[in-house]
């Protein structure tokens, strides 16, 4: 038997239960992620990246439920144990940093503190030790004079030393799997690439596999190894970013990418198709969720389930119309 991969999100389903009716956010997302791969998961903004990534660590609302479907790390069933009452395994084998870095330190705490609070909650060492070892961690992540910086509290550090203090709380319980959610949004296009780096680089180094999230595909084909395009919470093609870009095939990745500016172009522009996502609470929504944006529609692709069709090594495509 093969080896399972690291985690495997099999065709998971998932309904927000609102005061207006169900909305149905997530279609059989499907994706696999294995040992130290950084793989990105791209899509516009209310696409579902999040409410994915939140399911992965059991963080979900009250409000969710999960219709259909697994979540398996390294083979085990992540909902099954959840629902058994098993503690889940963010913050131990799993770590998750956050859009907004300030937001989810504690403003009265110093961050060398913080990290220390977080090492003490898995291993038992001193509080000194722990210190001490904040301070490397620290350095790990390249901050200046981590010793100063670790007794400072977070509104005295910018932005991208405070998203530096989130990725060092993430790594100081040393995670199989980091799940990035959009961590360089609101940074200087300078700060976000010192931070990409540094993310790609400790990965590489520790053997972590990284989820990075983001609604910027030109910044997930400069770091993943490969991509999941996501659109109104159907994955609807997966691929390794070169083949991606050499040979897209969805309807929707292709205008993406023909959206998508050079990488060597100074001005950033991040690139949209026209049309908006449907609304996810209607009762009669199509089963692809794509069809009234896409050129290449006709009355045959409202048949369900849409297929998701392997057109090369590693690569499929949720359509009909790709053969
Ligand atoms: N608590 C909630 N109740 C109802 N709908 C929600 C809730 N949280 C998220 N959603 C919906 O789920 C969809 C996906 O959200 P999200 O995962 O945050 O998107 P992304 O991270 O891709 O921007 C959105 O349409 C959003 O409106
Ligand atoms: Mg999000």
């Amino acid at each position: 038997m093969n080896t399972p991969s690291l985690l495997n999100v099999d065709e998971l389903s998932l309904v927000f239960r609102t005061r207006s009716g169900p909305v149905h956010t997530l279609d059989r997302v499907a994706f696999t992620l294995n040992d130290g791969e950084m793989l990105g998961l791209v899509g516009e903004s209310g696409s579902g990246k999040s409410v994915t990534a939140y399911a992965v660590l059991n963080l979900l609302e009250s409000s969710a439920t999960i219709t259909q479907g697994r979540i398996l790390y390294r083979g085990a069933d992540l909902l099954a144990d959840a629902q058994a009452g098993k503690p889940s395994l963010r913050g131990k084998a799993i770590s998750m940093i956050f859009q907004n870095p300030r937001a989810a330190l504690n403003p009265i705490r110093q961050v060398g503190k913080q990290i220390a609070d977080v090492l003490r909650a898995h291993r038992s060492i001193t509080a000194k030790a722990a210190q001490e070892e904040a301070v490397r961690i620290l350095a790990t992540v390249k901050i200046p004079d981590p010793a100063r910086r670790a007794r400072a509290y977070p509104f005295e550090l910018s932005g991208g030393m405070c998203q530096r203090v989130m990725i060092a709380l993430a790594l100081a319980c040393e995670p199989q799997l980091l799940i990035a959610d959009e961590p360089t949004t609101g940074l200087d296009v300078t700060t976000q690439a010192v931070i990409m780096d540094l993310l790609k680089n400790l990965a590489r180094e520790r053997g972590m596999a990284t989820i990075f999230i983001t609604h910027d595909l030109s910044l997930a084909a400069e770091y993943c190894d490969r991509i999941v395009v996501m659109h109104a919470g159907q994955i609807v093609e997966c691929a390794p970013t070169e083949t991606l870009f050499s040979g897209p095939r969805h309807p929707y990745t292709c205008k993406l990418i023909a959206a998508t500016p050079q990488s060597d172009s100074e001005i950033r522009t991040i690139a949209t198709v026209p049309g908006g996502l449907p609304d996810l609470s209607r009762t009669d929504l199509p089963a692809c969720r794509y069809s009234a944006r896409c050129d290449m529609h006709e009355a045959a692709c409202d048949r369900a389930p849409l297929p998701l069709r392997s057109v090369g090594a590693g690569h499929s495509v949720l359509c009909w119309r790709v053969k």
